[in-house]
């Protein structure tokens, strides 16, 4: 394998502790994988090259534990930290598997619960700041309903920016460093889910009193699972300077989440995804969120593992290709792209100076503009061949 294929942790490669662990029990069907141990996840990331892992506290700390069980969890998972360097850039709260969460928690009717929700969250910001962790996300699967009469959405989204108010408020007064991100999906478990893509979440974070210490952490299959490009919401999440983390997997179309491994879905628009990520400025880690194929034993769950960061690494190398290729370089420039760059006015110049710039309208050759040809094709088609190997 060529050196550059094979990931360390300059790569900044991540894994949800869930995802390895997962030991796919299904809607339909018992798991047919025994549980994974914390402390091995982590010697085997590290083995493979992986930069860091991310938990929800209940994949660490099961639910209910006394405060014994808990230190003794916690101290094994930092000894295999320390042992290994693996980071813990990104942690989460799991407001989901609990049945009390299953009418939701930051946005559930009964107010209890949601106070509980807060608390839980909390407790697990504490563990973050001390883990070192800088993100820490926000997946509301359980934030929407199945009907129309029993959620006052308004109230919701109040009630959503009140406690990720109240919350970023918790770490400022502590003194942590951690900013949140926001997971939209569009249903799943809910038939629908608050907040359902990067465009809602992008306008919602704007009413936020801590708007700027709050950012996206988009996820492939769930933009996907909507029909949306996710190339184009990770564009303009960037353009906005809200990409804080980001989710890879893969999914096949508009059906259930998939969770696939990295370009095992999607394929083109992962190869998009990698050459915006690596020329648009986002620093954060690559985080795969996917599940394990229910049929692999643990064998097939490393691979899977080795599977998402070598694609990642080849996606790498041949966007690279591809724009360093004159041809593709020349194509760009007839297609007219880098022109787009130049301001529409020129410097200085108003709407009344276009208003009185016949060359504009008046005299303007609509009949050419109409005729042209873009040379969109040829451009797709030179990305196609490098993606393939063939130039
Ligand atoms: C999904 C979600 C979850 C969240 C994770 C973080 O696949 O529906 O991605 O996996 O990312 O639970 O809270
Ligand atoms: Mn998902
Ligand atoms: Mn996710």
């Amino acid at each position: 394998m060529s050196e550059h294929l094979t990931p360390t942790p300059a790569d900044h490669f991540t894994f949800g502790l869930w995802t390895v662990g997962w030991t796919a029990r299904d809607p339909f069907g018992e798991a047919t994988r025994a549980p994974l141990d914390a402390v091995e996840a982590v010697h085997k990331l590290a083995e493979l090259g992986a930069y860091g892992i991310t938990f929800h506290d209940d994949d660490l700390i099961p639910f209910g534990s006394d405060d014994a069980e808990r230190q003794r969890r916690i101290t094994a998972f930092r000894e295999a930290l320390d042992g290994t360097g693996l980071k813990v850039p990104m942690m989460t709260t799991n407001l989901f598997t609990h049945p009390m969460f299953k009418e939701g928690a930051l946005t559930a009717n009964d107010r209890g619960v949601r106070r509980f929700a807060m608390r839980k969250v909390m407790r697990n910001l504490d563990l973050a700041a001390e883990l070192g962790a800088h993100t820490y996300v926000f997946w509301g699967g359980r934030e929407g309903s199945e009907t129309e009469t029993t959620k006052d959405v308004a109230a919701a989204l109040d009630r959503m920016r009140e406690g990720l108010d109240t919350l970023q408020q918790y770490c400022l007064d502590n003194g942590y460093d951690i900013r949140f991100a926001l997971e939209p999906k569009p249903n799943e478990p809910r038939g629908d889910i608050l907040l359902p893509t990067v465009g809602h979440a992008l306008a919602f974070i704007n009413t936020l009193e801590h708007a700027d210490r709050v950012g996206l952490n988009p996820e492939v299959g769930h933009e996907q699972m909507a029909g949306l490009n996710f190339v184009h919401g990770i564009a303009q999440a960037l353009w906005q300077g809200k990409l804080f983390h980001i989710d890879l997997n893969g999914q096949r179309g508009i059906k259930y989440d998939q969770d696939l491994i990295f370009g095992h879905g999607d394929l083109i628009n992962a190869f998009f995804l990698v050459d915006l990520l690596e020329s648009g400025g986002y620093q954060g880690p690559r985080h795969f969120d996917y599940k394990p194929l229910r049929t692999e034993s643990y064998d097939g769950v490393w691979r899977s593992a080795a599977a998402n960061m070598r694609t990642y690494l080849l996606l790498k190398e041949r966007a690279a290709a591809f724009r360093a290729d004159p041809e593709v370089v020349e194509a760009l420039e007839a297609a007219q792209v880098p022109e787009l760059a130049q301001p529409t006015l020129a410097a200085g110049e108003s709407w009344r100076d276009l208003a009185a710039d016949r060359a504009a309208f008046e005299d303007y050759d609509t009949e050419t503009a109409g005729a042209r040809s873009v040379g969109a094709v040829r451009l797709e088609q030179l990305a196609i061949e490098h993606l393939l190997g063939a130039r």
